[in-house]
């Protein structure tokens, strides 16, 4: 099929549908609906990461600040609402300056302007890009004050979500682009597959309405006439490969149209819209180093269920021990 004028969403759906298996990037299930579906799935009794996250920062603030040392300019990729970056900023010394990046230029945009009004003495640049490709830093304003050095943050376990080759591209880019840089990273841990299930089948259906939402995208941005209601939603766990699996399955023989084109799905037949990578800590570590990343402290929850690592290019490393 070719692609012609078709927007990214529009190309990247019809190229999964034409694929097999089916499979697409998950970051289109991340329209404004679905960013509002993630954030109830961030509060869901089930979904231990965000809170295990924060518990972390809140108990490990002062180390990881320490890490980050004075006047850093910190880079947030895929940020999403600040408030992991407020816990470390109750313990961080004057950072220069705060750059979230996202695609998502509406959410990213007000999402400084409430951080602003919280920490007026916080200089906020957001950065509108996909991060998974090269972008341009804002320039420093002359006046600007002392410079620490920049420090990446990758949080909420969103390498997870990226293919075995993307994390290593993302790792090895943010290393090359921030030279003496460090990084802090955020991961979900292989644990019980039972914790792992609930965590990704919610009682409530919030997971579900996520997934399903993207048919439902698909309907209003590709005139697509999916019946949302004859698919249905099924996320688990693959301890062969450690991660949780998400997908849509049609439950019944049906044509769909979508731009134009009729796609046949047969009973049972699925779209893969998501893999969830669990890691242990050895793995991230060797992910890292293979980067050029010098892996430091590692804290983690007391059940050992989620982990943040600080990273120090080795460049950072000869620095501080010249
Ligand atoms: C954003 N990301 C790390 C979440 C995860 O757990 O993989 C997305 C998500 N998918 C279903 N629930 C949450």
């Amino acid at each position: 099929m070719s692609s012609g004028s078709l927007s990214a969403f529009a190309h990247a759906f019809t190229m999964a549908l034409d694929g097999h298996p089916r499979r697409i990037s998950p970051k289109y299930l991340y329209d404004a609906e679905g960013s509002a579906w993630f954030a109830r799935i961030c509060e869901l009794p089930e979904y231990y990461l965000t809170r295990t996250e924060i518990s972390i920062l809140r108990a490990f603030g002062r180390e990881i600040a320490h890490c980050i040392g004075q006047h850093a300019e910190l880079i947030e990729f895929g940020a999403g609402p600040s408030t992991k970056l407020r816990v470390l900023l109750d313990h961080l010394q004057t950072p220069m300056r705060y750059c979230p990046v996202d695609i998502s230029g509406e959410h990213l945009k007000s999402e400084a302007r409430r951080l602003k009004t919280d920490h007026p003495w916080l200089r906020v640049q957001p950065i509108e890009a996909d991060f998974m490709r090269p972008f341009k830093w804002p320039a420093v304003r002359r006046g600007s004050g002392p410079r620490g050095r920049r420090v990446g943050m990758l949080l909420g376990s969103s390498l997870g979500n990226f293919e075995p080759d993307e994390a290593r591209a993302f790792l090895c880019n943010v290393h090359q682009m921030m030279p003496g840089g460090a990084m802090l990273i955020g991961v979900d841990l292989v644990k019980d597959p039972s914790v792992l299930h609930a965590a990704y089948n919610d009682v409530a259906g919030v997971t579900a309405a996520f997934n399903l939402n993207l048919l439902a995208r698909a309907n209003r941005e590709l005139n697509a006439t999916f019946d949302v209601g004859r698919f249905f939603h099924h996320a688990c766990y693959r301890p062969d490969e450690r991660c949780v699996e998400m997908h849509l399955v049609s439950q019944a023989r049906q044509v769909v149209q979508v731009c134009g084109y009729d796609f046949l799905f047969d009973e049972g037949e699925t779209l893969h819209t998501e893999t969830s990578r669990k890691f242990t800590i050895s793995e991230l570590q060797h992910l890292a180093s293979s980067c050029g990343w010098h892996p430091g402290p590692v804290w983690t929850d007391v059940q050992g269920w989620f982990a943040l690592q600080w990273l120090e290019s080795q460049e950072s490393r000869h620095l501080l021990h010249a």
